[in-house]
């Protein structure tokens, strides 16, 4: 398209009452012209108009359905009540689809990460106690320990944003891939949504730039299905996809018994879950609304309904906290890509913007809204979608704030934690507070151990046994 004539784009735009993004025109060289065009060119004018209707306008939904709601049923882990013969079951079969390659992993890395505060991508952010790993390299270990254990390399998928895809995959070349086989890597770009002042009219950061923003990571299944990725699974033969967040240096990015119950129950979609520690933890909570498994965020579950209690047991009616961990099968996701059924949700931002003149904005309150889909919403739509029990210790410690909660402090306690664990499992002498947080800093690669049971059969095989104390390192 010619960046000179008036582009029929432009009157699109100025016929949806959205002119105004193309206010500077006149001013952009043609570099800047064919720039905005692109950005222009990713947006859906209906669908804008649509949401600006449902979630800004005077008849926007007020707030979240909660009508005939209760907790959603889980598989409960051997110690707390589920069948050890069923779990072996599972992993068996788990096992199975690892060894013939249907399994692949998924990290969802196209987040902003505003929280943390951290100048790069976040899977680049330094996690580990010791030799301060970033967290794709620690994912990228735990991937490659897997996959040599079953006898299977796995492909693994990375979604990214625009913002950090260009340093995502530069940070890759520059590890030399952490020693994975970079044909088994795959990084696609998530969507972008625009940004929108409180009347749905779309906002510029600058005369010739639009505020778009990722699409959440609900956009990671439309955008598997746009980038190809899901063609290209299909010709290599997987069938399930292993999706996990990319600000948790605990999870199990392959976990065979979870891959094993999603595939016995014939599940189009599942989720992990932790009971809640307490009743405002800030989870999301797994529930059965008319018959269909849920995620209704802490956010919109009333305080009261949080602290219910089941009697005589005395533990939390909605105990099943959500932690972002799902195995998704291929065509469930194809379908759901399709069909635009995830719900968009609405966040409220302060969002950088321009006045009329061109001159930067810095809004110091909510001056707009941007719109996000969730990727949990897809679980009513899910065909026997299952929720499983973990063992947080195992599974969860993101990286979420600076400092306090689920901040870099945490994440490298809850690791020493775990390694500490699995060295007092063996009957490695080790002395830890009473939190299990050991004296000393050590760390387990994930090529000697990525659970309890490979760490066992590493530590057995290593003679003579390292000296447990500070700066260990096993790889
Ligand atoms: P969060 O909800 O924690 O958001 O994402 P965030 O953008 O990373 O951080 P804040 O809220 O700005 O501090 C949870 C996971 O979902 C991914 C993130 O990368 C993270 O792995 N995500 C989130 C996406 O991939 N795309 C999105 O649009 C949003």
């Amino acid at each position: 398209m010619s960046a000179t004539a008036t582009p029929p784009l432009l009157e699109r735009f100025v016929q949806a009452g959205q002119g105004q993004v193309f206010a500077f025109w006149g001013q952009l060289d043609e570099g800047g012209r064919r720039a905005l065009l692109e950005q222009a060119g990713e947006i859906n004018l209906a669908e804008v108009k649509r949401l600006t209707r449902l979630l800004l306008g005077r008849d926007a939904a007020p707030g979240v359905d909660l009508t005939d709601l209760q907790p959603a049923p889980y598989v409960a882990r051997p110690e707390n009540g589920g069948e050890a013969a069923e779990w072996a079951r599972a992993r068996a079969a788990g096992e199975a689809a690892l060894r013939a390659g249907r399994v692949a992993a998924f990290t969802v890395a196209g987040g902003q990460g505003t929280r943390l505060g951290y100048d790069g991508p976040k899977g680049t952010f330094p996690v580990t106690p010791l030799k301060r790993k970033s967290l794709f390299q620690v994912f990228a270990e735990k991937i490659t320990a897997v996959g040599r254990r079953h006898g299977r390399p796995l492909h693994w998928f990375i979604m990214t944003s625009h913002a950090n895809h260009a340093r995502t995959e530069a940070f890759f070349a520059e590890h030399r891939f952490f020693g994975l086989d970079r044909a088994r890597v795959h990084f696609f770009r998530q969507g972008r949504m625009p940004a929108v002042d409180f009347t749905g009219r779309i906002l510029l950061e600058s005369p010739g730039g639009i505020a778009l923003s990722p699409d959440g990571h609900g956009g990671s299944l439309r955008a598997l299905h746009r980038s190809g990725a899901l063609d290209l699974m299909q010709g290599e033969g997987i069938d399930t996809i292993s999706y996990f967040q990319v600000d948790n240096p605990l999870v199990r990015c392959i976990d065979p018994a979870f891959i094993g119950w999603h595939l016995v129950r014939g599940a189009e979609m599942s989720a992990k879950m932790i009971p809640k520690a307490y009743p405002e933890e800030k989870l999301g909570h797994f529930c059965l609304q008319h018959g269909r498994l849920v995620v209704i965020e802490y956010s919109d579950l009333p305080l009261a309904v949080q602290r219910e209690v089941d009697l005589p047991t005395g533990r939390l009616r909605y105990v099943a906290g959500s932690i972002a961990i799902h195995i998704l099968d291929r065509e469930f996701v194809r379908r759901m890509a399709g069909g635009g059924a995830l719900p968009f949700h609405r966040a409220d931002k302060k969002i950088a913007t321009i006045d009329a003149a061109g001159r930067p904005v810095k809004p110091a309150a909510p001056n707009g809204a941007k719109f996000e889909i969730f990727v949990f919403d897809a679980l009513p739509f899910a065909r026997n979608a299952l929720v499983s029990e973990t063992r947080r210790a195992d599974d969860f410690s993101p990286v979420k704030n600076a400092e306090g909660v689920d901040s870099p402090r945490t994440a490298r306690e809850d690791q020493l934690r775990q390694y500490a664990r699995w060295l007092q499992g063996v009957g490695a002498s080790l002395t830890t507070d009473a939190s299990g947080l050991p004296m000393v800093t050590l760390e387990v690669s994930p090529l000697f151990g990525y659970d309890e049971e490979s760490f066992a059969e590493s530590w057995a095989r290593r003679s003579p046994k390292p000296e447990v104390g500070e700066g260990l390192y096993l790889e």
